[in-house]
C-alpha cells in the first residue's frame, strides 16, 4: 500500500548522478568478472600437474557436487600389481616388487599407505560400494530400506540399493576417508547387483548411473577409479574408468569382454583363482593352471595375478 518512498530518492536525482551510480555498479560487475576469470585461469594452468596432493587446493570450491574431472593417475596397460584384502591373520607383506598395491580401505592406516608410496608404489583402496558389510565401522549408518538380499556365499553382506541418497552419502564419506588416508585410487566392489539375485530389482541402468556417479565423486577428490567386474556395463562407463579389476575371466572364458580396456590404453587387473570355486585355499597352483590363466584369449596384455580366494599375501605371476 502507498507509494514507494524510494521514488522520492531515485527519481529525484539528476541524470548525472544516475550515470555516476550506474557506472560504479557496472565497474563492480566487471571487477567481479575479471576476478572470476583470473581464478579460472589459475585452475586451468595447474590442471595438468601430476603431483600427489589429495585436495583441490587453491580453488576455493567446497561444493559437494563434483566439478573437477581431472584424472591424476592413469596406470599403464600391463602394469604389475598385487592385491591383498585379507590382513587379520598376517600383516600385509610389501615384499612383492609391484608398483601397484590394491588393499582394504578400512583395514589399513595412513602411515602404512604412505610407507607403500615411499617405496614407489601407488595404492588402490578397496571398499564395497554395492554391498552392506555388517562388520564395518560405518555399518550403523545404513537404513534397513537400503538393504536387499544376502550375497550368496558372503556371510554378513547384503546387496545395497544404489539409488539411495543415504547409501550415496555413506560412499562419499568413504571416498573422503580414501583422500584422508592418501589413496591414489579406489576399487569399489559389488557394483554388479543387477547381475545377481539382489531383492531390490536393481537394473543395469542404475548400475551405470551409480558407477559414473562414483567416478565423478572420485575424480573430484583427486582419486582414480576402476570398474570391478560388471562386464555388462563396460561400454557405458569405460570412458570414466582408469582400469578394470576382473575376477576369473579365464575360468569363465570371457576375457575378450574386457579387451576394450586394453584398446583404450587402460590396464585390466586380472585375478584367477586357479582351482575355481570357493575351495582353493591350499596355496598350490600347478604350472599348467597358472599358464591357462596367462594365455587366455586377449589376455596377453592383462595384468594377471594368481591368488587364493581369500586374497591373502600369496600371489603368483605369469611366466
Ligand atoms: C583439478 O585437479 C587438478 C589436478 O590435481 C588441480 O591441479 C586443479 O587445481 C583442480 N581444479 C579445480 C577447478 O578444482
Ligand atoms: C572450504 O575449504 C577450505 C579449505 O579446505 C576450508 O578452510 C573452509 O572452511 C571451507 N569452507 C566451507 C564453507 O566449508
Ligand atoms: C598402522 O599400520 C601399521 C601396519 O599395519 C601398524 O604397524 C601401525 O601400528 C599402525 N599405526 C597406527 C597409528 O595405528
Ligand atoms: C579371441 O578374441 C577375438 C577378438 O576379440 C575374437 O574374435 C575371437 O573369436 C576369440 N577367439 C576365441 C577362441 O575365443
Ligand atoms: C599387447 O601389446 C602389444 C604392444 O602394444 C601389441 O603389439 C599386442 O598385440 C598386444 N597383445 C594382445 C594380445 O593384445
Amino acid at each position: 500500500m502507498g507509494e514507494p518512498s524510494s521514488k522520492a530518492g531515485w527519481w529525484a536525482w539528476s541524470t548525472r548522478k544516475k550515470v555516476l551510480i550506474f557506472g560504479t555498479v557496472a565497474l563492480v560487475i566487471i571487477a567481479l568478472g575479471v576476478g572470476l576469470g583470473v581464478g579460472l585461469g589459475i585452475s586451468a594452468k595447474n590442471g595438468g600437474d601430476d603431483d600427489n596432493d589429495n585436495n583441490n587446493e587453491g580453488t576455493g570450491s567446497n561444493t559437494t557436487t563434483p566439478t573437477n574431472t581431472t584424472v591424476r593417475w592413469q596406470p599403464p596397460v600391463g602394469a604389475k600389481w598385487q592385491i591383498i584384502l585379507k590382513s587379520e591373520d598376517e600383516p600385509i607383506s610389501t615384499s612383492v616388487n609391484a608398483p601397484i598395491y590394491d588393499i582394504d580401505l578400512f583395514d589399513n592406516n595412513k602411515t602404512f599407505i604412505s610407507n607403500l608410496q615411499k617405496m614407489d608404489r601407488k595404492v588402490i583402496c578397496y571398499f564395497s560400494a554395492g554391498s552392506f558389510e555388517n562388520w564395518r565401522d560405518d555399518a550403523g549408518d545404513f537404513n534397513d530400506a537400503d538393504k536387499g538380499d544376502d550375497l550368496d556365499g558372503w556371510p554378513g553382506e547384503k546387496w545395497l540399493n544404489v539409488k539411495s541418497t543415504n547409501v550415496r552419502k555413506i560412499m562419499q564419506t568413504r571416498l573422503d576417508i580414501a583422500v584422508e588416508k592418501g589413496c591414489d585410487g579406489v576399487d569399489p566392489d559389488n557394483i554388479d547387483g543387477y547381475d545377481n539375485a539382489n531383492g531390490l530389482d536393481l537394473t543395469k541402468a542404475e548400475a551405470i548411473d551409480y558407477v559414473n556417479w562414483l567416478a565423478a565423486q572420485s575424480h573430484s577428490r583427486g582419486l582414480s577409479i576402476g570398474l570391478k567386474n560388471g562386464a555388462g556395463i563396460i561400454d557405458s562407463v569405460i570412458d570414466n574408468m582408469q582400469w578394470c579389476v576382473n575376477e576369473q575371466c579365464a575360468e569363465f572364458d570371457e576375457c575378450d569382454t574386457y579387451a576394450p580396456f586394453i584398446e583404450a590404453d587402460k590396464p585390466v587387473f586380472h585375478i584367477e583363482y586357479p582351482k575355481g570355486g570357493n575351495t582353493n585355499n591350499d596355496k598350490s597352483v600347478s604350472a599348467s593352471q597358472a599358464k591357462s590363466a596367462c594365455t587366455a584369449n586377449s589376455s596377453g596384455n592383462f595384468s594377471t595375478v594368481i591368488k587364493n580366494m581369500d586374497l591373502d599375501n600369496w600371489v603368483e605371476y605369469c611366466p
